[in-house]
């Protein structure tokens, strides 16, 4: 069964938007964008788009790639201040040369939507938390959406990036469920991934998984975005022959990239609640 990313996120957005509506507050993202990275521009032209969808006031800063650091920490520091902001969203990757992790750590974690500054990833470690990073609670968000409890169910999440795979692990385990994460050093990834009940990858690999690593039954979530040569995007994930060993699978496009954008505005409204 086909897991719909796409249409659940509309769901998240109708009612973001109602919320929106009922509640009189116009949440404003600011969604910061460094250089002239293509992939970056359509994720940041997309973010935008759902804002005026949902309601959500957005304003685009963009600077050059030769802007330097001090005037993108300027930039922060002025958007932490301002009253009509309640998000901040710094397009990563940035630019070589600039110190990532410092710019990140200059959000105000009030306004840090991504949940990427420290306090906030220390908050998902302990359960205390404000914001979910988007891909994973996205992807959450999707099994609970379909019934699909991880408690007591050996989840295995292949890739261990700050942004889905480290925050992922954690949020299936504060679920319960047993956790193993696989990453490029693991040595015989397949002897994993055979085990997973819920399969989830994050990786960025064409036709890294493949149908003879997967259970038969098994839930399969492909976090991947590839490009393909032609146009178009795929996963991680071998779909067509993988789809006719598992339960559910998340396609791409349509699966957990919607869910990721839709979560964004979720958080951009919780975080002007909060501020409000
Ligand atoms: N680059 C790729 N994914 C993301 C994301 O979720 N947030 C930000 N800020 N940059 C990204």
């Amino acid at each position: 069964m086909v897991l719909d990313g796409k249409g659940l996120a509309k769901k998240v957005l109708e009612n973001v938007k109602a919320q929106i509506e009922s509640t009189g507050l116009t949440p404003g993202l600011a969604v910061v964008i460094v250089g002239d990275n293509p992939a970056s521009r359509v994720y940041v032209n997309n973010k935008k788009k759902d804002c005026a969808e949902c309601g959500i006031k957005s304003e685009e800063f963009a600077l050059p790639e030769n802007a330097g650091e001090g005037k993108l920490l300027a930039l922060i520091d002025e958007l932490n201040n301002r009253k009509d902001i309640h998000g901040i969203l710094v397009q990563l990757p940035l630019p070589v040369g600039y110190a990532q992790e410092k710019v990140i750590q200059a959000i105000s974690p009030a306004k840090d939507v991504d949940a990427f500054h420290m306090l906030n990833v220390g908050r998902i470690f302990t359960g205390n938390y404000s914001f979910l990073p988007c891909t994973p609670a996205g992807v959450i968000e999707l099994l609970d959406a379909y019934d699909i409890d991880p408690k007591g169910k050996h989840c295995v999440v292949v890739g261990h990036s700050n942004i889905v795979g480290k925050p992922m692990a954690m949020m299936l385990l504060h679920r319960h469920a047993t956790v193993t994460i696989c990453h490029i050093h693991t040595v015989d990834l397949a002897s994993f991934t055979r085990q997973a009940d819920i399969l989830v990858c994050a990786v960025g690999k064409v036709n890294l998984i493949t149908a003879d690593m997967v259970k038969q039954g098994a839930v399969v979530i492909d976090v991947g975005i590839n490009r393909k040569e032609g146009g178009g995007i795929c996963g991680d994930v071998d779909y067509e022959a993988v789809s006719e060993k598992a339960s559910y699978i998340t396609p791409v496009p349509g699966g957990v990239g919607p869910m990721t954008r839709a979560l964004l505005m979720r958080n951009t409204l919780e975080a002007a609640k909060n501020l409000n």
